[in-house]
């Protein structure tokens, strides 16, 4: 097949990762006989540098005609300062507003050989598999913001409408999967979290009588994740508590680094990116995980371009690289060997043309 894929490095170990995910891809089209233009784009800081604005028309242009975007990660000290004027985070916000992608998949599995990996103990651990749907282009995020010499405000809306798509993402995911949802919200106090949890609970209800459905308060959910975190399929969230208990989830999976994710909207386009930052501590070391890339690309493959065994391949080739024991610096046991971003992209790459020789 052929597809346009933007592929937007943006900063930090972004571009270092991307490169690796850019790799599998290309290995992937050869092997399987397809044609995957790779267009690459300024995007983030490393835009704001350039043209004084972290999402160009011309990047948003190739995003709204690609089939899918890749992205690494964007920001960084150089762009944060709290008066700045331009942010590579507001660029992040308007790519996932503009290309409508509200639903953000972020599964976290532990895989068996990274069980040592985790700071949470192994038989807590063992056997996770559970899929966060996180809500990404409401709430809080992209309410009005206001700021006075003595106080500051963010506005958190939330409607009807939004919560029952997203509630609908999670529903069908939960369906293919072991049929339980938990919805997340503070409806002991908020608004929007009482609404949330009235709409998703019709939406259930109404259109997956075949699935369960449990409510939990968010910081009830924080400490579950912790103590039962096997208990958990599919976690439906608002866009500020997802951002946050994802990252907290990431421990389960040992790293960060590992995590992949795909935005999702109405048609098959979406956005796949790493669910970790920019990194600036260790950007330009090589030595960053491009696992959480590289899994994002077979999100991509399978979520918007339908290619579910090219998707599964890659998952395949990641488990037997770790399997094999390599491990970049943040999975690795203290004083055990590492390898770099590239040998670790390199091994996956190799592994991917084994399997299909
Ligand atoms: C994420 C990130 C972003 C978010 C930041 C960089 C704006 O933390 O994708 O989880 O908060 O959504
Ligand atoms: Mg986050």
């Amino acid at each position: 097949m052929k597809a346009l894929v933007a592929v937007l490095g943006g900063d930090g170990i972004g571009p270092d990762v991307v490169a690796q995910a850019v790799q599998v891809l290309e290995a992937t089209a050869q092997l399987g006989g397809h044609h995957f233009e790779l267009a690459p784009a300024l995007f983030g800081g490393a835009a704001i540098d350039v043209h004084g604005d972290g999402l160009p028309p011309a990047t948003l242009d190739l995003c709204r005609r690609a089939d899918a975007v890749l992205l690494g990660a964007i920001g960084g000290p150089k762009w944060s300062a709290p008066d700045a004027k331009v942010r590579p985070e507001t660029a992040l916000l308007a790519l996932r507003r503009e290309l409508g992608v509200f639903a953000n998949l972020r599964p976290v599995a532990v895989h068996p050989a990274l069980r040592d990996a985790s700071p949470i103990r192994p038989e807590v651990i063992d056997g996770v598999d559970f899929v966060f749907v996180r809500e990404l282009t409401g709430g809080i995020y992209f309410g009005e913001k206001r700021r006075t010499a003595t106080d500051a405000t963010d506005v958190c809306t939330y409607s009807v409408a939004e919560i029952e798509r997203v509630t609908r993402v999670a529903g069908q995911l939960a369906r293919a999967r072991r049929k339980r949802v938990t919805s997340i919200d503070k409806s002991n106090v908020l608004e929007t979290s009482r609404l949330w949890r009235t709409v998703a609970g019709r939406v259930i209800a109404a259109e997956f009588p075949d699935v369960a459905l449990e409510h939990m308060l968010v910081d009830a959910a924080a400490m579950h994740l912790i103590r039962r975190p096997r208990d958990f399929d599919v976690l439906l969230t608002e866009n500020m508590f997802g951002d946050i208990l994802t990252d907290e989830a990431s421990m389960l999976a040992g790293s960060l680094g590992v995590l992949p994710s795909a935005s999702l909207g109405e048609g098959r386009r979406g956005l796949y990116e790493p669910i970790h930052g920019s990194a600036p501590d260790i950007a330009g070391r090589g030595i960053a995980n491009p696992i959480g890339t590289i899994l994002s690309a077979a999100l991509l493959l399978r979520h918007s371009l339908g290619l579910e065994r090219e998707a599964l391949a890659i998952e395949t080739a990641v488990g037997r690289v770790l399997d094999a024991g390599a491990r970049t610096a943040d999975i690795a046991a203290p004083g055990a060997k590492t390898v770099g971003t590239g040998e670790m992209g390199a091994a996956i790459v190799a592994a991917l043309r084994h399997a299909s020789s």
